[in-house]
């Protein structure tokens, strides 16, 4: 508690992010990935697999650039040192894990930036999804990756703009517009884009000693159109919510959309 504490008041975050909840999720994460890291191992090892993948598929190069590097748990960070000149390390805060990588790998950058410029204006109560263009004709880009991010983008915009009185179905509206942009933002580069995200939230809870599942998306009922690998990434097993009941997240994983299958269309 005082670690996450210190944390709070030390770690560099502008203001809005910060009323909107931002760095209280990043602190958040950091302590559910101690409190859980056998349990997380598998998605990790898997994220990782399939970032090694889309490293090999592109063949290295000049610069890669990863979307919600986060704690940079999923990444194989020797890899993709290794691979390309440069690594972007992009996300809106950038925690302790982060920072030290900088630090061993030279050349690894960090890069403050809100992937959907949406922030600004949502942290002022306008409902206003921008179109990111970053990036799209930067010719010293190779690989872009988003690493576990998709179905985080509506999460902290919703419950602020409900909070300040926004009524849900609106509220789920903008959170909707925060994933499509992303999707089609994705779509519009020219060189390879590794996909990690959850597609779906699984909570299993035990009731009266028998055992309840249900499914919900994590996604807003969007639809990828695309398919890669799935796994399950246990993300709080019993006893982190509610000790009656765990959440499993179902994860898939592309090494780079613009070859993957694509879904089929009854799912989109
Ligand atoms: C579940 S974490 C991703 C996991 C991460 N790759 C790791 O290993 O920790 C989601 C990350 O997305 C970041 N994020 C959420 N919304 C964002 C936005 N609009 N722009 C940039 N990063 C964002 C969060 O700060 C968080 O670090």
């Amino acid at each position: 508690m005082l670690i996450e504490w210190l944390t709070y008041l030390t770690t560099p975050c502008p203001r809005h992010l910060r009323a909107m909840g931002y760095l209280r999720e990043a602190v958040g994460i950091e302590s559910r990935y101690r409190r859980h890291r056998r349990a997380w191992a598998p998605h990790l090892e898997k994220s990782h697999e399939t970032i090694r993948k889309a490293i090999e598929m592109s063949g290295g190069g000049e610069t890669v650039v990863v979307l919600g590097a986060g704690l940079v748990y999923d990444l194989p960070m020797d890899a993709l040192s290794a691979a390309f000149k440069t690594v972007q390390l992009i996300d809106l805060v950038h925690m302790r894990p982060a920072r030290r990588a900088a630090r061993r790998y030279p050349n690894v950058k960090l890069v403050a930036w809100d992937v959907t410029e949406s922030l600004e204006a949502i942290a002022e109560g306008r409902a206003e999804i921008g179109k990111p263009e970053r990036y799209l004709d930067d010719p010293s880009i190779s690989l872009v990756i988003s690493a576990n991010l998709l179905s985080q983008l509506p999460i902290s915009p919703m419950s602020y703009l409900e909070k300040r009185g926004m009524r849900d179905e609106e509220a789920e509206e903008v959170g909707r517009a925060l994933i499509d942009r992303h999707i089609e933002y994705l779509s519009r580069f020219a060189v390879p884009v590794c996909l990690i995200t959850d597609i779906e939230r699984e909570m299993t809870a035990l009731k009266e000693g028998d055992e309840w599942a249900y499914v919900v998306t994590a996604l807003l009922d969007a639809e990828l159109p695309w398919v890669g690998q799935e796994w399950f990434w246990d993300i709080a097993p019993r006893g982190e919510v509610d000790k009656t009941y765990s959440v499993k997240n179902r994860v898939v994983g592309i090494p780079d959309i613009s070859v993957a299958e694509p879904s089929p269309p009854s799912q989109r």
